[in-house]
């Protein structure tokens, strides 16, 4: 059996045909994981040949892509806005639409010049507190999980990017914040229906179901922050939400509620609603 690179990436390929719609680009980049070097090292020297630690390494990776783990998970990273995270299996994978969140903050707040005090709700591996806090250095940022773990990889990811404007603080949702008096409240909190969690479950199985499900209908944890939040924002603070696509209706209810105004939903660049922020009265 040949060992050499080529031949195991023709192989690894053929087994992720079934995965994956990018057989041969993950082949790849397990591959260069595997050895430590760039993938174009791959294409420089293809007839190099793997040793059995290296074989066997790869060939466990392989195994776990083909039970559905994600890139992420396998690799320990995932890029989010400019930066690269530690992820495990504790903290859910950052998802692209939630630069939409990032987006958004720094568009309502380009005109204002002072340092802001800005709290990321459930932070997870700390994706959107980060980029804040990269994004706007002289900007405070508080970054709460319930979970010890996700906070510890949060934490991981805030020192090995040299940011130290964020703080971290364990608890649920805003009861976890050590003050009030917030200018910026923003969450991506779980929002996947206990009823409908079997239908994503195949999708989702390797993420922590704490970061996706949250009550029978998906909205428990839209309303406790959606309810609290008044109580941690000065007057004509922001709260943002990330939600589900049907939930945009849901949430902009549930913040008139609240007594927020200057209430809209953003769609991502699927089209679908994807977050809403109201302004406190
Ligand atoms: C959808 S994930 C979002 C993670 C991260 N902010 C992101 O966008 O990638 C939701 C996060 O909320 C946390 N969480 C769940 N219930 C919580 C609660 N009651 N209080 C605080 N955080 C909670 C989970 O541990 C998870 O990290």
């Amino acid at each position: 059996v040949s060992k050499s690179r080529l031949a195991c990436l023709l192989k690894a390929s053929d087994v992720l045909v079934n995965v994956t719609d990018a057989p041969r680009l993950e082949a790849e980049i397990l591959l260069a994981f595997v050895l430590n070097e760039p993938r174009s090292a791959l294409h420089a020297w293809p007839e190099k040949t793997l040793n059995d630690e290296q074989l066997a390494l790869f060939a466990s990776y392989l195994e776990r892509r083909t039970r559905g783990e994600p890139m992420a998970y396998l690799m320990g990273r995932r890029a989010f806005w400019s930066q690269d995270l530690m992820v495990t299996s504790h903290t859910l994978i950052p998802r692209p639409e939630t630069e939409l969140m990032v987006e958004e903050v720094l568009l309502l707040t380009k005109d204002k010049l002072r340092g802001m005090k800005v709290a990321d709700l459930g932070t997870g591996s700390g994706a959107i507190a980060l980029a804040l806090a990269h994004e706007r250095p002289s900007w405070e940022i508080y970054a709460t999980d319930i979970s010890e773990e996700a906070l510890q990889i949060a934490r991981k990811n805030a020192q090995q990017l040299g940011l130290k404007n964020v703080s971290f603080y364990q608890g649920n949702w805003c009861t976890a914040l050590p003050c009030s008096d917030f200018d910026i409240i923003v969450s991506n909190p779980p929002y996947i229906a206990e009823t409908e969690w079997a239908d994503y479950a195949e999708g989702l199985a390797f993420e922590p179901r704490l970061a996706l499900v949250s009550g029978q209908d998906g909205l428990e944890a839209l309303q406790d922050i959606g309810l609290s939040a008044k109580n941690y924002l000065h007057s004509s603070g922001y709260l943002l939400m990330e939600h589900g696509f049907s939930q945009g209706a849901a949430v902009r209810h549930l913040l008139a509620l609240a007594g927020f105004e200057a209430i809209r939903t953003v769609r991502d660049l699927a089209g679908q609603e994807r977050m809403t922020l109201g302004r406190l009265a």
